[in-house]
């Protein structure tokens, strides 16, 4: 059975972005027809300065908002990251495996470097060191796909070249995996900046419409969307990104084509109109559900038990075999 890996940062509110560019794929396909492990990636969340209650607290309601999204822990694994062990102990051999120039060459590495230093602060080691314990999380399950959004191809890219160079120098080891993007809204921008990709860090919250907001909120934010001065309704993200955005939100929410959409609009005002209440029928279930699994936080810790329990036993054969390979002396 295809086994099929991804992850979710407990960074900040989870986004349209998220949801679109990775979550919808998880609970519609992937976990139906493979085997999904699906993880709130918390150690993640440490390699940029950050508040220990506020990632604590952001753990718990990124998993519950995965539960809330559809991801059924019948049908799949669903596990917070630092609750298995092995993830760590993996990302320490792969370390040995990556080059340091590598790791430079990443483009979340320039752009989350340069901001800490702007904001006056160090760059985290672990910042540098982020993709190589993204791979650990990839490999040590023996991942076939990874569904991501298309801003993390260049990590899974980096995760491919690592298990190909592990294989080669100690033995066959990893299953080299893939990367899987959804054909519309790979990459939601930010509303009030369509240049850049709707982040759940991002500093303003005017761009960003979160899973959790309220319809009127949702509503507010996408009618007060930029868009382009003269374009027209155009499907083109050099000369219309603020459109062209709304076009693929509306396009993923409805099963739509963008193109063929960007024809039947005349007015921006009408495209934002159906774009809102596409939107805001597409997170009323999740934000309902949310609302009733929040109030049930046995349910949700006993979700996370079991599939910590089931993910570290996958993960142990496979990091042993590594530990093996690599050279280290059996305990
Ligand atoms: P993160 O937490 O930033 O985002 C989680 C998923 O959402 C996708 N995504 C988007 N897709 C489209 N448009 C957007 N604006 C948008 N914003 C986010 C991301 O592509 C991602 O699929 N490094 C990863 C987390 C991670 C991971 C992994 C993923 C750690 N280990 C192993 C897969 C496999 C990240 O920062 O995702």
């Amino acid at each position: 059975m295809t086994r099929i890996f991804s992850g979710v940062k407990p960074t900040g509110h989870l986004t349209l972005g998220n949801y679109l560019g990775a979550m919808r794929r998880w609970v519609e396909t992937d976990q139906h027809r493979a085997d999904g492990l699906f993880c709130v990636v918390d150690l993640h969340a440490l390699t940029v300065a950050h508040d220990p209650a506020r990632v604590r607290r952001l753990s718990r309601q990124t998993a519950t908002l995965l539960l809330a999204a559809g991801l059924d822990p019948e049908l799949c694994t669903v596990f917070v990251q630092s609750h298995v062990d092995e993830h760590t102990r993996l990302s320490y051999l792969l370390e040995c495996t990556a080059s340091d120039g590598e790791l430079r060459r990443m483009i979340q590495y320039k752009e989350k470097s340069a901001l800490a230093v702007r904001s006056g602060e160090s760059v985290r080691l672990s910042l540098l060191t982020y993709p190589v314990l993204m791979a650990a999380d990839i490999l040590v399950y023996g991942t076939d796909e990874v569904p991501v959004g298309d801003d993390q191809a260049q990590h899974v890219e980096l995760t491919r070249d690592l298990a190909v160079r592990f294989n080669q120098r100690y033995g066959h080891t990893f299953t080299v995996p893939k990367a899987v993007h959804p054909g519309v809204a790979a990459r939601v921008m930010d509303l009030q900046d369509p240049t850049s990709k709707m982040g759940k860090s991002h500093r303003s919250g005017a761009g960003i419409v979160y899973l959790l907001d309220d319809p009127d909120q949702v509503r507010r934010k996408i009618m007060r969307a930029v868009t382009d001065s003269g374009t027209g309704v155009v499907h083109d993200r050099e000369a219309g990104p603020g459109v062209t955005n709304l076009l693929e939100i509306l396009a993923a929410c409805s099963g739509g084509n963008p193109e063929e959409l960007a024809g039947v609009y005349e007015s921006y005002g009408a495209l934002k109109r159906d774009t809102a209440d596409a939107v805001v029928e597409l997170l009323r279930p999740v934000r309902e559900r949310h609302a009733e699994l929040a109030a049930d936080a046995g349910y949700v810790d006993d979700v996370l038990r079991k599939g910590a329990e089931r993910a570290g036993g996958l993960a142990r054969p496979r990091v042993d075999a590594a530990y093996a390979a690599i050279g280290l002396l059996p305990r």
